[in-house]
C-alpha cells in the first residue's frame, strides 16, 4: 500500500516511527472481532524527508503486504460478492482490475489513509489541533451517554472496538461475536471530534469545510452516511431548538450548544467540529447469498471465504481520524495557519 502526500511544507520533523504508531492503532489486539489477517504494518518513507525533516518535495510512503493470500480471491473473480465492489469494478475496468484483496476497493487501502493522516496530524499538532475518533455504535449496541473528552483520550484505544465506554465495549464485542457465529456481519458508527480549530477555516462555496470532510469520509470504503452535529435530526427541530445561542466565556465568543457540529456556512465556528460516519456491515460474509456467474451467465450461490472482518468499525476509528485530519491540515495550510508556526521555529 502506498501514498504520496504533496504540499507538505519543509521543516516538519518526520520519521517512520510517527507513521507506524498511527498504523498500529488500526489493528485491535482481540482477533475474534476483526479478521485474523495480521499484518505487521511497517512503513518506509521513500521520498520527501531528509535528515529527519520534510524537504517540501512530495512524500512517498509505502507499507508492504506481507501476508497476502491472493488465492483466496479466485472464487470471486467471475462471481461478484453481493455488497462489495466486484461487479461494478469488473464492468468498468473490463476485468483488468485487481480483485485479489489488496486492490483499491479493499479495506487494506485504509492503510494509505492512515499513513497520510499521520503526517496531517503532525502538522496539526504544531497548532494544537487534536482530532479524536471513537466508536459510538456497533450493530444495535450504542453508547448510552456521550463520552467526555477525557474518557475518549484515556479509553478509546484500550477498547478492542475503540469505544471509550468500556462497559459498552463488552456488549459490542458480544454483538460482533454473535453476528460472526451466524456467518454474518455488523456495521456501526464512528464519531470524530476536532478540537481547537480556530474560527473561519474553510473556503466556501465549493471547498466548504463540511463538504470537504464529507467527501473524504465518503471515500473511506463502507461509509454510507455522514452527519455534522445533529445532522438529520436537525430537520425535525424548530429554529429556536436548533440554533446555537452565542455567549462570552473567558473573553471568547462561544455557543451554548453545538448542534451545528462546529461548522456554519462551510466555515469553522471555533467550537469542536463533530462529525459522524456510518459504516455498513462487512459485505464478505460466509453465509450463503445469491449471486451470478458472469462467465457462464447463470445464477449461483456464493459463500465468501477468506479473512474478512465481521465488522470493519474497530479498524476504522484511526481511518476516520486520518480523513478529518487530512482535510483540516489541507485547509489550515491554505489559510496560512501552519506555515506561520513552522517558519517561526
Ligand atoms: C477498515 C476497513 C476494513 C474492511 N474490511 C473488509 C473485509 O474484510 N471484507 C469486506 O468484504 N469488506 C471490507 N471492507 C469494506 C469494503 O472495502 C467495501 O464495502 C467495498 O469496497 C465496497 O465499497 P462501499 O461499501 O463503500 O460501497 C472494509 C472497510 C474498511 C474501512
Amino acid at each position: 500500500m502506498g501514498v504520496v502526500v504533496d504540499g507538505c511544507p519543509a521543516g516538519l520533523e518526520l520519521s517512520e516511527k510517527d507513521i507506524d504508531s498511527e498504523l498500529a492503532k488500526r489493528i485491535p489486539k482481540k482477533t475474534q472481532i476483526v479478521s485474523y489477517r495480521r499484518e505487521e504494518d511497517k512503513s518506509a518513507i521513500l521520498s520527501g524527508v531528509f535528515n529527519g525533516y520534510t524537504t517540501g518535495a512530495p512524500i512517498c510512503v509505502v507499507t508492504m503486504n506481507k501476508r497476502a493470500r491472493p488465492e483466496e480471491y479466485e472464487l470471486i473473480k467471475g462471481t461478484p460478492r453481493p455488497g462489495h465492489a466486484d461487479y461494478p469494478a469488473r464492468m468498468k475496468y473490463g476485468g483488468f482490475n485487481d480483485y485479489r484483496g489488496g486492490g483499491r476497493f479493499s479495506g487494506r487501502i485504509t492503510v494509505s489513509f492512515v499513513m497520510a493522516g499521520a503526517i496531517a496530524k503532525k502538522l496539526l499538532d504544531l497548532i494544537g489541533v487534536k482530532v479524536l475518533a471513537f466508536t459510538v455504535q456497533i450493530g444495535p449496541v450504542r453508547v448510552n451517554r456521550p463520552p467526555t473528552i477525557e474518557q475518549i483520550q484515556r479509553n478509546t484505544y484500550k477498547s478492542s472496538v475503540r469505544c471509550p465506554d468500556l462497559n459498552c465495549t463488552r456488549r459490542m464485542e458480544e454483538a460482533i461475536e454473535r453476528a460472526k457465529s451466524l456467518g454474518d456481519s455488523l456495521g456501526g458508527i464512528i464519531e470524530c471530534h476536532a478540537l481547537n480549530v480556530p474560527v473561519g477555516v474553510g473556503e466556501p462555496l465549493f471547498d466548504s469545510l463540511d463538504a470537504d470532510i464529507g467527501k473524504l469520509l465518503f471515500d473511506i470504503p463502507a461509509v454510507k452516511g455522514v452527519e455534522f452535529g445533529l445532522g438529520f435530526k436537525a430537520s425535525e427541530l424548530t429554529g429556536s431548538e436548533n440554533n446555537d445561542a452565542y455567549a462570552i466565556r473567558d473573553g471568547k465568543t462561544v455557543t451554548l450548544t453545538n448542534n451545528a457540529g462546529g461548522i456554519l456556512g462551510g466555515l469553522s465556528t471555533g467550537m469542536p467540529i463533530v462529525v459522524k460516519a456510518a459504516f455498513k456491515p462487512t459485505p464478505s460474509i460466509p453465509r450463503e447469498q445469491k449471486t451470478v456467474n458472469l462467465e457462464k451467465m447463470r445464477e449461483e450461490v456464493i459463500q465468501v471465504k477468506g479473512r474478512h472482518d465481521p465488522c470493519v468499525v474497530p479498524k476504522a476509528a484511526p481511518v476516520v481520524e486520518s480523513g478529518v485530519a487530512i482535510v483540516l491540515a489541507d485547509h489550515m495550510l491554505r489559510g496560512g495557519y501552519i506555515l506561520k508556526v513552522l517558519l517561526r521555529r
